[in-house]
Order: structure tokens, then sequence, then C-alpha cells
């Protein structure tokens, strides 16, 4: 008996060449764009990618006419939340409430992909649990989820784009039939946000911080800045480094503070996220994601991704789930965690309710090992009050554009 293999489904439109390049994204990221050897960002970006800063900025791609993705992401923010909320509120009339915090877009185009090292580490992704593979994937939750963009579908968002003042620049760009087929455009606006946010490195990858220009031996670090980066590294005392890598890549390039992987941080249940409301709600980080091979892996729910900490002295809300308003509340967390847990957790009949964010069967995945966690109630924090201090100004030194 013969199987007939199904046939590959016909498209009524030869393969354009932005799509090949779009396949070719799929199975990883490019690289930034150019930086010339003053490290000043060139600006030319291709017409896709030209487009993908109109879609990002244009708030009529929504349900509500008021959000695009600059809304959530800002430009004056390091493309991240500008406000302290923990989560941002979307919907046709923007009162329905997200789930996390917004992370900043910048440096993220040499995210891998989602894997497994050898070790068995999950490593890589976008979101705060890695999901989506690529930039082109991950372009599709904001778009359609009820509590973002909430348009549902394809066509509701290639209908919205077809009446902007740059539709005709899209279909020069993509093919003039490119709106006949919801599917292919939504490609082509996903693709054109990817280019941008891969190509813009002015925006998204500037690299101007002060310490960019320490490492290059053009800016010198004030004491409590070079004291902070020496906590920072120290695998002792902050330990930071050993997640947030601080040091240049062997090939030279600069350091992303990330490494890429994820941990469990125990971070505290924060009550002003509506879903909490439901006891039974719990953000599990990485086995929260629809991956059956991630089904059996429960010692990774409660993990979320290692974010970069370049601008992070710019947040208002720190963690998935935008628990911390203050960089000091942050790191004061992380050194007294182990040593007053009751400072951080509801102490129910006498007992700290600790790790109270993860459902009791899980919460033996909290990292309790590594420097600074690997404490007990009663000892000294990792690093005490003037050593926070001093990392904090290190953390300031992070900013992007940084003015000698
Ligand atoms: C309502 C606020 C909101 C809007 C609007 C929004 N985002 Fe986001 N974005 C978020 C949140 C929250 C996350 C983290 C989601 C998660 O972890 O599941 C995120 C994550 C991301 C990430 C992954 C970052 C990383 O560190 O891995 C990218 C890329 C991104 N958004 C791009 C976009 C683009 C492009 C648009 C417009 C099409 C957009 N976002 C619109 C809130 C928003
Ligand atoms: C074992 C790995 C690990 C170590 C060590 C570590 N971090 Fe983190 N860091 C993470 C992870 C994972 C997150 C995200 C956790 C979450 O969202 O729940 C994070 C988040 C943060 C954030 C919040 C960033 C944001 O965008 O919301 C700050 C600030 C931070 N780390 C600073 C530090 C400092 C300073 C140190 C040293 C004292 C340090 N980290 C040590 C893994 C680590």
């Amino acid at each position: 008996m013969s199987v007939k293999k199904p046939r590959p489904v016909a498209r009524t439109w030869a393969l354009p060449a932005w799509l090949a390049a779009a396949a070719l994204m799929l199975t990883g990221c490019g690289g930034g764009g150019a930086t010339t050897d003053s490290g000043q960002a060139q600006s030319t970006l291709s017409p896709a990618a030209a487009l993908g800063e109109k879609i990002f900025k244009d708030a009529s791609l929504s349900a509500s006419g008021k959000m695009s993705c600059a809304s959530c992401h800002d430009p004056s923010a390091a493309h991240a939340q500008t406000n302290a909320l923990a989560v941002q509120f979307g919907g046709p009339a923007l009162d329905v409430a997200g789930l996390r915090a917004v992370p900043s877009l910048r440096y993220l185009s040499t995210t891998p992909a989602f894997f497994f090292s050898k070790d068995g580490k999950p490593n890589g992704g976008f979101n705060h649990d890695g999901k989506a593979d690529t930039l082109l994937a991950q372009a599709i939750r904001p778009f359609m989820a009820a509590h973002e963009m909430a348009n549902g579908d394809a066509r509701t968002v290639i209908d919205k784009l077809a009446r902007t003042s740059y539709a005709a620049d899209f279909r020069k760009a993509f093919g003039s039939n490119v709106f006949n087929d919801p599917d292919a455009a939504f490609l082509a606006v996903r693709y054109a946000l990817q280019r941008y946010q891969l190509e813009d490195s002015a925006e998204f990858a500037p690299f101007s911080s002060k310490y960019d220009a320490f490492l290059a031996g053009q800016a010198r670090l004030n004491d409590a800045e070079l004291r902070g980066l020496a906590l920072f590294n120290n695998p002792t005392k902050g330990n930071c480094a050993s997640c947030h890598p601080s040091a240049r890549g062997s090939d030279g390039s600069a350091p992303l503070f990330t490494d890429f992987t994820f941990d469990n941080l125990g971070v505290p249940r924060n009550t002003e996220i509506p879903a909490t409301a439901d006891p039974a709600y719990f953000d599990l980080g990485l086995c929260q994601v629809d991956r059956p091979e991630l089904a059996s892996r429960t010692e990774l729910c409660g993990a979320f991704k290692v974010p970069t900490l370049r601008n992070v002295a710019t947040r208002k809300a720190f963690f998935h789930n935008g628990r911390f308003k203050t960089l000091r509340e942050a790191l004061r967390f992380y050194v007294t965690r182990d040593t007053q847990p009751e400072l951080w957790y509801p102490v129910v009949n006498g007992v700290v309710d600790k790790f109270n964010d993860l459902p009791p069967a899980y919460r033996a995945n909290v990292n309790t090992t590594e420097v600074p966690y690997n404490r007990k109630p009663g000892d000294a924090p990792a690093l005490s009050d003037a050593e926070i201090d001093d990392v904090i100004a290190f953390l300031g030194t992070l900013n992007d554009g940084y003015k000698p």
C-alpha cells in the first residue's frame, strides 16, 4: 500500500526575497547593526526595518487604538515600561491586567533560541520564560493577547495596517498583493519588527554606558563604582557576575550582563497583580510553558530568565512579577532573603511562608546553594547596606547615554 505524503500547502504568491530572509531568521538571530570605529551606531535601516519602526510606534494597530509596542517598551525607558506598575493594562478599554512586568528590549540580538546545554540546563529564548525562539515568533502575542493589543487574529491587524499612512510602503516592500493574505502579511509585519530590533543598534544596542567607556579606557569609575564592581564580581560577596557576566567575551564582545540561563530566586508573591487574587494562580515560569519536553521537568518550575542588567537603574519595577520598586529593595531581598526571610514573606501562625509565590511542592526548586543565597537565619547578609550602596552605584554605570 502506498502512503501519500501530504503536499505542501501551495501559496498563491512566489516566495519573495524578504520571506526567504525571514525563514533564515527562524533558525537564529542575526547580529545587531553595524557600528563605526568610534562606537557610534549607523542609522541606515533596510526598508523592512524602517517599516518595523513605524509599526512599533503605531497605536492604531491595537484594539484600543491607544496602545503600540512603544507604549510598554518606551524608548525613553530603555524600551521597557516607564511606570512602577507590576503589570500593564491593555485590551480594547485598556483595563485588562497583564501577568508579568515588561522587560527591556535592549541587547536581545544575540539571544539564542531556547535550548538545553550539555549539562541539562535551560538557556535562551525570549520572554521571561524563554518561550519564543525568535523575535519573529515573539511578536505574535502582543498583537493578539487580550491583555495587550487584543486584535484576536491576523486579519484584524492587517485590516488596520491597510489603512495606515505607510500601507503603500508596506506593499512596496512586501509585494503589491501582500494584503490579500492576512497570514503572509502578518508574518511580514513581524519580520519588519524583527529587522527593526536587530538593525537599529543606535536604539537597541548602543553600548553607550559609562561602563562601556570604562572598558574602552575612555572613562574612569569613581571609588564607589569601582568598589561596587568588585563586589558584583566577587564570588564570595555579590557573586552577581556568575549569572550577569560583566567581563568582555573571549571574542572581545561587550558584556551583556546575562548568560541567557534561568534561575529560581523565590521572589515573593506580588498581590498587586490581579491574577493573584486566585490562591491557585501561580506563574511557574519555565514549567508554565506549553512545551512537551518540559512537562516532566518539574524542577524547572519557578525558574525565570536571567535578564540583562544594562539600564536596570532606569527601571521602576523589578523581577518578572514587578514585586520590588527600587534597586535597593531588590538587592536587600537578594542578601536577606535567607538571613531575615520575615522581611519579605508573610508570617502565618508564627511561621514564615517562605517562597510563597510557588506551590509548596516546588519550593525546594529555589536556589539556596549559590552566593548570595546560601545563608541561614541569623547569618550576616552577603552584602552590608554600605556595600549595597556601592553595587547600586556600579549598576548606575550601565545606563546607556553616558556623556563624559
Ligand atoms: C501591554 C504591554 C506590552 C505591549 C503593548 C507589548 N509588550 Fe512586549 N512585552 C511585554 C511583557 C509583559 C513582556 C514579558 C512577557 C512574558 O514574559 O511572557 C514582553 C516581552 C517582549 C519581548 C521579549 C523580551 C525578552 O527579554 O525576551 C519582546 C521582544 C517584545 N516584548 C516585543 C514587543 C513588540 C514587538 C510589541 C508590539 C508588537 C510589544 N512587545 C508590545 C509587554 C508588552
Ligand atoms: C544564580 C543566578 C543569579 C545571581 C547570582 C544573581 N542574579 Fe540577578 N537575576 C537572576 C535571575 C534569574 C533574575 C530574574 C528573576 C525573576 O524575574 O524572577 C535576576 C534579576 C535581577 C534583577 C532584576 C532585573 C529586572 O530587570 O527586573 C536585578 C536588579 C538583579 N538580578 C541584580 C543582581 C545583583 C546585583 C546580583 C548580585 C548581588 C545578582 N543579581 C545575582 C539571576 C541571578
